[in-house]
């Protein structure tokens, strides 16, 4: 399964992939320290910085593989760590090494020479360092989702990647939802005809998550209250874009033919935060005098290169139900996911009397090959399977030495949604256009996310 030099080059440079390697930086991929001890005995050993929420997760996805080891944790909060460190034992492995000295202490991690590749699930601020540190000391890398805080930020990540040929994949689950996964096929199959508009959002009430306990946040707070809450005070903008246009962006080719151009962006004011604090906190807590940067309803639209257009909403601090509000429109019919709502499709010539089908009908043609045996095998893991999956896709990447599906142009694409959003609305929902992080290369890229059932 290993490919040779000439089948990589074949799958980079020169053909489907879209990782644009120096030959320095490709010797060093096909270098990767995997260890390869026959086709069925091969191990990659992961480093894990962040057992917190999703880092306990990611952990326990990795545990489930017996081709993965892990060799060193590293958190700051002793007793996350400790926690992980117990979780890992009790799978029967070895009792990994600890790092908890200190904000700094992951350095000495990545620095390990026992370990192919790190997985990141910290405070948004890290990722981009803690990435950066471990590509530098030969480390592949699978950062959580996050948004960035400056462009400038997406293109260090990408040029750490070119120089040091380190995969950097973002774990974005959505990306392998089954429901996303089955809508990709239709996409791809022209179920939908030429392909005019998306629509995604991430609409979770987060105000449980921002303030914990009760109305605290940052030093007095507990969990993601303790770092994300911040981000809402002093930034406006789309801060968590990931959840809705990761999917998006494979229906759309993004990188790979096409591209996202430009975007507008627009707040509504902020009010639920301060409602939320007032209501469970009182007028009197100083929390309550807080002036919340950040809109309850960020509305972005986004021009893609061949002509499409993207709605993306970013709403977490209004009461209502979580949903993605996933939409793919064509010349010849459109697919519409509103999580407990509607997962409905209408296929010009299939569907009958402009009646909405239920995606049910459509999956025995669409269902994705990789949820087909993913279903035989038997679904596991968070997020219905889809943490699992991301994990199970970085690491048959990372031992067959070929590029990530998600790669580090579409993480940097990706995240810099944030800045770029909030620039827009910082300059009164101006246009604002994307950098290409891929240097004119998406023109000759090809798709590579979802063309395997088993990466
Ligand atoms: N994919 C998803 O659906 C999903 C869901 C939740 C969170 N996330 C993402 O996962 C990431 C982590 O979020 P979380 O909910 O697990 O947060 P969390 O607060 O529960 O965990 C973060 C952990 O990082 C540790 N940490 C902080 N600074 C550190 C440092 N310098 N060195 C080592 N460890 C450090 C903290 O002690 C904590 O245990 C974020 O990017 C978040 O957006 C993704």
């Amino acid at each position: 399964m290993t490919l040779n030099r000439r089948d990589f080059l074949k799958k980079t440079a020169m053909g489907t992939g879209a990782v644009m390697m120096t030959d320095k930086a490709l010797s060093s991929t096909l270098s990767s320290p995997v260890i390869l001890k026959g086709k069925d005995d091969r191990v990659v050993r992961i480093g894990i910085i962040g057992v917190g929420g999703m880092g306990t997760n990611l952990l326990k996805s990795c545990l489930t593989m017996p081709d993965v080891q892990i060799p060193a944790i590293c958190d700051i909060n002793v007793a996350a760590l400790t926690r992980a460190l117990n979780l890992v034992e009790d799978s029967g492995r070895k009792r990994p090494e600890g790092y908890a000295n200190g904000d700094y202490d992951y350095l000495n991690l990545v620095a390990r020479e026992d370990i192919d590749a790190v997985i990141i699930a910290t405070p948004w601020l890290w990722h981009t360092p803690m990435c950066v540190a471990a590509m530098k000391a030969g480390k592949h890398v699978a950062p959580e989702v996050w948004g960035a805080s400056t462009i400038e930020e997406c293109w260090e990540l990408v040029r750490t990647a070119e120089e040091t040929g380190m995969q950097c994949m973002m774990l974005e689950n959505h990306c392998f939802d089954r429901i996303e996964m089955s809508a990709l096929k239709m996409v791809r199959e022209g179920l939908f005809g030429e392909m005019l508009h998306y629509e995604c959002s991430y609409c979770h009430d987060l105000r449980e998550v921002k303030f914990r306990p009760g109305v605290e946040f940052g030093e007095k707070g507990e969990g993601e209250a303790r770092w994300r809450t911040k981000h809402s005070r002093k930034r406006n903008g789309d801060l968590y874009p990931t959840h809705g246009l990761g999917p998006i962006a494979n229906y759309m080719d993004d990188n790979r033919g096409n591209r996202m151009v430009s975007l507008t962006s627009t707040a509504s004011k902020s009010r639920s935060l301060h409602e939320y604090i007032v209501q469970h906190g009182g007028n009197d807590h100083p929390n309550a005098s807080i002036d919340w940067s950040l809109g309850d309803v960020i509305t972005t639209v986004i021009k893609t290169q061949r002509g499409e257009t993207i709605t993306l909403t970013h709403d977490t601090n209004s009461p209502r139900p979580y949903s993605n509000n996933m939409m793919a429109q064509g010349t010849k019919g459109l697919w519409i996911y509103h999580r407990g709502l509607c997962n409905s499709v209408y296929a010009e010539g299939r569907s009958s009397g402009h009646q909405w089908d239920d995606w049910e009908k459509y999956i025995p043609e669409f269902e994705h090959p990789l949820w087909k045996k993913f279903m035989a095998d038997g679904v596991r893991g968070d997020h219905g399977g889809a943490g699992y999956l991301k994990v199970r896709s970085f690491i048959e990447c990372i031992k067959r030495g070929i590029p990530t599906v998600i790669d580090v142009y579409d993480t940097a694409t990706w995240i810099a949604v944030t800045p770029l959003t909030e620039k827009s609305i910082a300059l009164g929902s101006a246009p604002v256009e994307f950098p290409d992080f891929t240097h004119g290369k998406w023109l000759q890229n090809k798709p590579i996310f979802g063309l395997s059932d088993e990466y």
